[in-house]
């Protein structure tokens, strides 16, 4: 196994969550995967599983890590702070309903300390619409991907006006370390 890497929180296992856990899982990054419906979690690990293994056959498989050891970065939780606490980046994917995301945000604000980067994987919003009165909200960022994200190494990345340097370098530093090209 490699080099153990950062906790990366994943916040709705849809169709970008669960590609994003395999991106991030790609490198090394321990992932915990989190959803309000318990059952998408469990329906996530399975098609995450399935996922790596018919890549590792068709030699589509990203990274160096073998599948077996991409679905052990890989864990699932019905539990928001577990998902969250103590993660070096936070990348939320719930479906696209602004009232939604500020209420997650709200809460996830709660939870983190100012150390952890707050990604959105958000299609239309605006990072300040999003950030705006968020006691972290220099560490919010749009981190928009082409979708199907696993095949479309691109991503756009939106800082807030008020989204520290720093928090843009870490995110480009992370984007670089999974094989990405960016827009931003
Ligand atoms: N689908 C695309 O092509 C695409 C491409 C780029 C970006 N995006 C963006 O990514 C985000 C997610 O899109 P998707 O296609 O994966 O949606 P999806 O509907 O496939 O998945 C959303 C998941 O979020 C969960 N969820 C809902 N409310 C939640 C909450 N409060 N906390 C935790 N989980 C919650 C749902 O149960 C569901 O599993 C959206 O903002 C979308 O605009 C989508």
């Amino acid at each position: 196994m490699e080099e153990e890497q950062s906790k990366i929180g994943i916040v709705g296992s849809g169709l970008i969550g669960r590609s994003w856990a395999m991106l991030y899982a790609s490198v090394g990054h321990k992932c915990w995967i989190y959803d309000i419906k318990p059952e998408q979690v469990k329906s996530a690990l399975n098609d995450i599983e399935h996922q790596l293994r018919c890549l590792e056959q068709s030699g589509l498989l990203r990274g160096k890590l073998n599948a077996r050891q991409q679905m052990l970065c890989i864990t699932g939780t019905t539990s928001l702070e577990e998902a969250v606490r103590g993660a070096m980046l936070i990348q939320e994917c719930i479906p696209e309903n602004l009232d939604l995301k500020k209420k997650l945000f709200n809460t996830i604000d709660g939870l983190i300390d100012h150390s952890t980067i707050i990604a959105t994987s958000t299609s239309a919003f605006l990072p300040s619409a999003l950030s705006e009165g968020l006691r972290h909200k220099k560490n919010f960022i749009v981190l928009h991907p082409v979708n199907p994200p696993y095949y479309v190494p691109l991503v756009e990345i939106i800082p807030a006006p008020w989204t520290a340097t720093t928090v843009v370098d870490k995110t480009r530093e992370m984007m670089d370390s999974i094989g990405y090209s960016m827009l931003s």
